[in-house]
C-alpha cells in the first residue's frame, strides 16, 4: 500500500494552486510528509513535540539518509536505512521542536497546513481545531486533517474526547473553513515482521474562507 505521509502530502499538493507555496506540517514526526511537500513548496516548516523525532528529521535533512534498527521479532533487528529522494531540495525544509497547542509567536500563516494523525494525541483537540488552526492558514489556503479518531486516556483526558468526531470537527472548523474533500486514507503500522496494524484515517481537506 502507499506510504501514508507521502499520500497526505500528495493529497494536499494535488488540490493546491499557484506558487510560491509555503507549508506547515504539525506533528511532522521524522519529516516524511514535510520532505514530500518540498517537492512543490518553496518552504516547509515541520514541527513536532518529540525532540528525538526532530533530531532524526534534521539528520535526514543534513545527509539525506538515516540508519535505524528494524524490528524482526523480540530483540532481533535488521540494520535498515531511510533515504530522502535526492530530487527533493532538503534545504527548503526547516524542522523545530514545538507544541501544537503552544506554537511560537510570529510563526506566521501558511498556504498549506497538514495535521496528520495529530488531534487524537492532543490533550485539548477542541482548542487546537477551533483556536490554533484558523490562525495558521492564509485566506484560500488549504488544511488537511487526518485522524483515525483513536481517543485514548494516555493522550487526551476523557472529558475532552470528541463523540461524533467528524461532526465535531465540522462544527469547529465551519466558521473559518469550507470542506472541499473527504476520503478514507489507510495506513499500516509495522510492529515486527509478522505483525502489522491496518487503520483507516478520516482525511478531510478544508479551504480557509
Ligand atoms: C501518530 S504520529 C503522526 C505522525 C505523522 N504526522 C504521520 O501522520 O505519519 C503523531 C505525531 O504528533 C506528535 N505530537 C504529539 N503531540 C504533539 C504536540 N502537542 N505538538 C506537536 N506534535 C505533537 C508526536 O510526537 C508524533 O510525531
Amino acid at each position: 500500500m502507499r506510504n501514508f505521509p507521502e499520500a497526505c502530502a500528495r493529497l494536499l499538493l494535488g488540490q493546491a494552486k499557484g506558487t510560491p507555496l509555503i507549508a506547515l506540517d504539525l506533528g511532522c514526526a521524522v519529516g516524511r510528509s514535510a520532505f514530500e511537500l518540498a517537492r512543490r513548496c518553496s518552504e516547509v516548516v515541520g514541527i513536532d513535540y518529540s525532540r528525538s523525532f526532530i533530531q532524526s528529521a534534521n539528520q535526514l535533512k543534513k545527509s539525506g539518509r538515516l540508519t535505524f534498527p528494524l524490528c524482526d521479532e523480540g530483540k532481533s533487528t535488521t540494520p535498515s536505512c531511510a533515504k530522502v529522494d535526492p530530487r527533493i531540495k532538503r534545504n527548503k525544509v526547516h524542522f523545530q521542536v514545538g507544541d501544537a497547542l503552544h506554537l511560537p509567536q510570529g510563526l506566521g500563516t501558511f498556504d498549506l497546513v497538514l495535521a496528520a494523525n495529530l488531534i487524537d494525541r492532543l490533550p485539548n483537540p477542541t482548542f487546537f481545531a477551533s483556536k490554533v488552526i484558523p490562525g495558521l492558514v492564509k485566506p484560500n489556503g488549504l488544511l488537511l486533517f487526518t485522524s483515525p479518531y483513536t481517543w485514548s486516556k494516555e493522550y487526551t483526558p476523557q472529558s475532552k474526547w470528541w463523540r461524533d468526531s467528524f461532526a465535531t470537527l465540522q462544527k469547529l472548523l465551519q466558521p473559518h473553513f469550507r470542506l472541499r474533500h473527504r476520503q478514507n486514507l489507510p495506513f499500516l503500522l509495522r510492529e515486527h515482521r509478522r505483525k502489522f496494524q491496518y487503520t483507516f484515517a478520516d482525511a478531510t481537506l478544508w479551504q480557509r474562507l
